[in-house]
């Protein structure tokens, strides 16, 4: 025992000594200088060219050989890396790559960063959006507003370390990713993206997704650096168009957009992302007062912030805040950004380098971006071995990850109606499956799927079923009338013809109806209403006297008030990808209890787009003076809706003090019980309700949120834990304050009061 304590002491000796003083970095970068001053040496290294090169990423399309979608050209490499230095790489030229061929890229492209006099490696970023989206056979798991609905957390946790894996895999340590935008504004076109309406839901998933992509060291073949994006205020495009205005006062972007960032940023996020509109006429890649007072100073990051997509010369074309390229340029790296998307040319090289040189922007402040641009590089042991590295390799497509696929997509599943227990479906029953999502793969995953817009069918892998051939394999394909083609928009998909000659020998109908695969601008809509067209084949499908489900593939809600009540049963998949058949299918057959809880507010009416946590003045009807109603939050489905195949029911409130006082924590105890008919999972929510407060306090807020599986016949106790900073509010000096006060606890029809108090 004693000798393995002093070999211990001694190695731990020697290896701090080595560390101080002798070369800190094996591979290929050889250094006399210790691993902290590392960054430093480096940079007072570095001459200007060199600096503003590291702060320029270019997409692969600029050293990509004409013509080609994969071969780089290795002049076109030089000019990039050798005479414009540039610090970073990303994207892929039309759509997914092979490992080997991202080996190629990756290894081709770290070559010549190494021949270079500093060895300065690149590092390459991706999006990597629900899966290694850009490599082929990689594991996509159901986008966010899916998983939301799981309200599962570590089941999201299990697949962004599986998405960290499969993208170290490809040579690729740098992902943007995740999305923290929380979304209020369901037109929004990336809203799948999102983890919904709820500030709450969307900082807990968030957090925990960060910590899963950069594990406990970046310097390991599980992990990748992940990017909060985008900072902020994005998903609130008053329009509901993509980049477009958002007005934000300032106790609502505190309230609801700030919270996921700001804990992002505790959580260790190493990089940032900006949106790409404005909020209240500012650009936010203009705005000092977001990007470094309020990024840097209030919340304390310290890590990469990166631009979105051309948008610093978006504040010249587009914005028009600046009058030329270069004064576009000047703005931005003046208000906080590290690093710029160009992506095209190297413009923001030459223009940067003017600007230094002409004493516009200091050579401190370039400093600073380097700094965290090598510290990030660092980090992520590029310095040490910027090749793919062939151990993470072999953590690519591992047969378990479909599990977690699996599970995701069978988590997610939101039964929203169930008139006359009509689901499950009998495994006996003749089925008319028809709608445009029945027989295609590229609506169940959509956005960032082996493409951006995710739409091309034939580079999903052999395996992944479509809904048509999940019913077939459950039911048979004798019993599954379906006539859909794979192409989405093809017309039989939606033809009234052909469900009235399918339907004569029919038991039921199952209907496939949503959106088809979109990604940012290409999915704006000016109708959130479900299309015409599918809304006809509903109507028709409904005067041929057979009961119909509906299965809504879709990554917003679109509305479809006239023709739920058609519909005796309605499920929503959100985009469930790789998994997403087998498990619609199993739900619609009872293999499976649907236990997947709506993460937004369903509307019913294009007017009326109310969140759950409104203001009480918002529900109130005066139809005649005095003569008020308070009916005014009617959507088709409340924000937490989801029905079981069993019943759950909740016992009183336990709660440890009815007074909560500064540094304390209340725990609150209920007990669920399953007293249905079959095993099921639930996700037990906890709301809060401030009953009065110096502004008009919303009418609840979700503050927990577990998930548990019960037997039938099984109870458990579920216990949350409400301290008093859970009840922060934005005050009327725009300070986050907790107000002395009673407070309601909610957790189903459970309620119960505390008080705060200072
Ligand atoms: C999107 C970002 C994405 C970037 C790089 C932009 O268009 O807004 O979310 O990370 O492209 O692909």
């Amino acid at each position: 025992m004693k000798s393995k304590l002093l070999t211990f002491l001694l190695v731990a000796i020697v290896s701090s000594i080595s560390n101080q003083c002798t070369k800190s970095y094996p591979g290929t970068y050889n250094t006399t200088v210790s691993k902290s001053d590392f960054v430093e040496h480096l940079l007072s290294k570095l001459s200007l060219e060199e600096k503003v090169g590291q702060m320029t990423q270019v997409t692969i399309d600029v050293v990509l050989r004409e013509g080609s979608k994969t071969e780089i050209d290795l002049e076109k490499l030089k000019v990039a890396i050798q005479e414009k230095h540039v610090g970073s790489i990303l994207n892929v030229n039309g759509g997914a790559y092979s490992l080997e061929t991202w080996k190629t890229i990756i290894n081709t492209i770290q070559d010549v960063a190494l021949s270079t006099p500093n060895k300065i490696p690149v590092v390459y970023g991706i999006d990597a959006i629900h899966g290694t989206s850009y490599t082929l056979g990689s594991t996509l798991f159901p986008h966010n507003i899916g998983m939301a609905a799981s309200r599962n957390i570590e089941l999201a946790s299990r697949a962004a370390e599986i998405t960290a894996k499969e993208t170290r895999a490809s040579g690729i340590r740098w992902n943007f990713d995740p999305m923290l935008g929380v979304a209020r504004q369901p037109l929004w076109s990336r809203f799948e993206e999102s983890f919904g309406e709820d500030p709450h839901l969307t900082t807990q998933f968030g957090v925990e997704i960060i910590k899963a992509y950069e594990g406990k060291s970046l310097n390991d073949i599980t992990t990748v650096a992940s990017c909060a994006k985008h900072f902020i205020g994005y998903t609130a495009a008053q329009s509901g168009k993509d980049r477009t205005p958002a007005y934000i006062p300032e106790r609502q972007l505190r309230q609801f957009y700030l919270p996921p960032f700001q804990e992002a940023v505790k959580a260790g996020t190493s990089t940032v992302m900006i949106n790409s509109s404005e909020i209240n006429g500012i650009p936010v890649h203009s705005s000092k007062k977001l990007l470094t007072d309020l990024l840097r100073g209030e919340l304390g990051f310290n890590g990469v912030v990166v631009s979105d997509w051309e948008d610093i010369i978006r504040l010249h074309v587009r914005d028009r805040i600046a009058a030329t390229p270069k004064e576009a340029v000047r703005i931005g790296i003046n208000a906080g950004i590290d690093m710029s998307m160009v992506p095209y040319d190297y413009s923001f090289y030459d223009l940067l380098l003017e600007l230094v040189n002409e004493g516009k922007i200091s050579e401190k402040r370039i400093d600073q971006s380097v700094r965290r641009i090598l510290l990030l590089k660092e980090k992520l042991g590029l310095f040490e071995n910027a090749y793919v590295e062939e151990e993470a390799i072999s953590q690519f497509n591992k047969k378990e990850y479909q599990e977690t696929a699996y599970n995701a997509a069978k988590e997610s599943i939101t039964l929203l109606k169930n008139d006359n227990n009509i689901l499950p479906l009998s495994k006996k029953a003749k089925v008319l499956l028809a709608g445009p999502s029945a027989n295609n793969l590229s609506s169940l995953h959509s956005s960032w799927s082996y493409t951006w817009q995710g739409d091309n069918e034939s580079l999903y892998p052999a395996s992944t079923q479509t809904v048509k051939e999940a019913f077939e394999e459950i039911i048979g394909s004798e019993n599954v009338l379906c006539a859909s083609d794979k192409t989405y928009d093809h017309p039989s998909n939606t033809s009234e013809d052909v469900i009235k000659v399918l339907a004569k020998e029919a038991d039921v109908i199952v209907l496939c109806l949503g959106e088809r695969a979109y990604a940012e601008s290409p999915g704006v809509i000016n109708d959130l209403t479900l299309s015409q067209d599918q809304l006809t084949l509903a109507k028709a499908a409904s005067t041929l006297e057979k009961p119909i489900v509906l299965v809504l593939v879709e990554g917003r809600p679109r509305i479809i008030s006239e023709i739920e009540p058609l519909i005796s049963g309605i499920l929503l998949a959100y985009r469930p990808a790789s998994m997403g058949a087998k498990a619609i299918a199993e739900v619609v057959f009872g293999d499976l209890n649907p236990s997947g809880k709506l993460p937004f507010t369903y509307p019913r009416f294009t007017g009326d787009l109310l969140t759950y946590d409104h203001k009480l003045s918002e529900t109130f009807t005066e139809y005649k003076p005095g003569d008020i109603h308070m009916n005014g939050y009617n959507p088709q489905w409340p924000f937490g809706f989801g029905l079981s195949y069993t019943d759950f029911t909740y016992g009183n409130i336990q709660i440890s003090n009815t007074r909560l006082q500064s540094n304390e924590t209340l725990t609150v105890q209920v007990d669920v019980k399953n007293i249905g008919p079959n095993d099921g999972s639930i996700a037990v929510e906890m709301y809060c309700r401030d009953l009065y407060a110096s502004v008009t306090p919303p009418v609840k807020q979700l503050k927990g949120f577990k998930k548990i599986r019960l037997n039938n016949g099984q109870q458990k106790n579920v216990s949350f834990e409400i301290k008093p900073s859970d009840l922060f509010i934005i005050d009327q000096n725009n300070n986050q304050v907790v107000e002395e006060g009673d407070f309601e606890v909610m957790i189903g029809n459970q309620k119960a009061k505390f008080t705060f108090q200072n």
